[in-house]
């Protein structure tokens, strides 16, 4: 399973890209929003610090502006995956782009039918929101498995399941256990998932016994 971080946060960004576990970053205008920064200089750093796919996401409604939008963000870096929303146009957008060579990510996607029409349009990536769909009281991880199933149906969709609104490493475990390629998640989520009562316990009390050996390693 791939990691993607969910934040336009270049520090937060940084410091998980160091535990060499990060693989791609996803961000949206509201993420790009609380930086307070210049969206295309914001998302051209990102490029730098992670190899994987960088999302940014277009600001049009309307494919002539989408797809110019696309191909600007897409001339940033080769890392670029240009996201547009799961709209007509967004899907208009998404399948030239796509034939063309740039990495598309459709966001905003909440039902198995959105997620067909994706894959047919040629996404990189499909994002249907977990958490947006829990807080309705639908169950959000039952879609991620709706579309993991219909895509193992039929082997020319390369479209990958990206997991998005991650709330908690449960989250992460249960699309995990049913198969998404990508989950992307909070910076305070991710870092959550190394931790463990039991872990900090053990080390604690291995870390004593060591040293009433009065031993060195180095
Ligand atoms: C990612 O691509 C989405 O924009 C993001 O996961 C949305 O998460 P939220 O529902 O917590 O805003």
């Amino acid at each position: 399973m791939k990691f993607f971080v969910d934040t336009a946060n270049i520090d937060e960004i940084r410091d998980l890209a160091d535990t060499g576990l990060l693989d791609g970053v996803t961000t949206n205008p509201s993420l790009i929003a609380k930086t307070g920064r210049n969206f295309l200089n914001v998302v051209a750093e990102i490029c730098e610090v992670v190899k994987g796919p960088v999302s940014a996401e277009v600001a049009a409604t309307d494919f002539e502006t989408m797809l110019a939008e696309g191909r600007k963000l897409a001339g940033i870096a080769d890392n670029i995956a240009v996201k547009v929303p799961l709209t007509r146009d967004g899907l208009k957008t998404c399948k030239v782009l796509s034939e063309g060579g740039t990495m598309v990510n459709v966001t905003l996607c909440f039902s198995a039918n959105q997620a067909i029409l994706a894959a047919k349009a040629g996404a990189t990536f499909i994002s249907p929101f977990v958490g947006r769909l829990d807080d309705l009281a639908t169950d959000g991880m039952g879609l991620i498995d709706d579309i993991c199933q219909i895509y193992a149906n039929y082997p020319n969709f390369t479209t990958e399941v990206l997991v998005a609104s991650v709330r908690s490493p449960m989250h992460i475990v249960d699309a995990a256990r049913i198969g998404a390629h990508v989950a992307t998640v909070p910076p305070a989520v991710l870092w959550s998932l190394f931790n463990h009562p039991l872990t900090d316990k053990g080390l604690a009390a291995f870390l004593s016994d060591w040293e009433k050996t009065g031993q060195s390693i180095l």
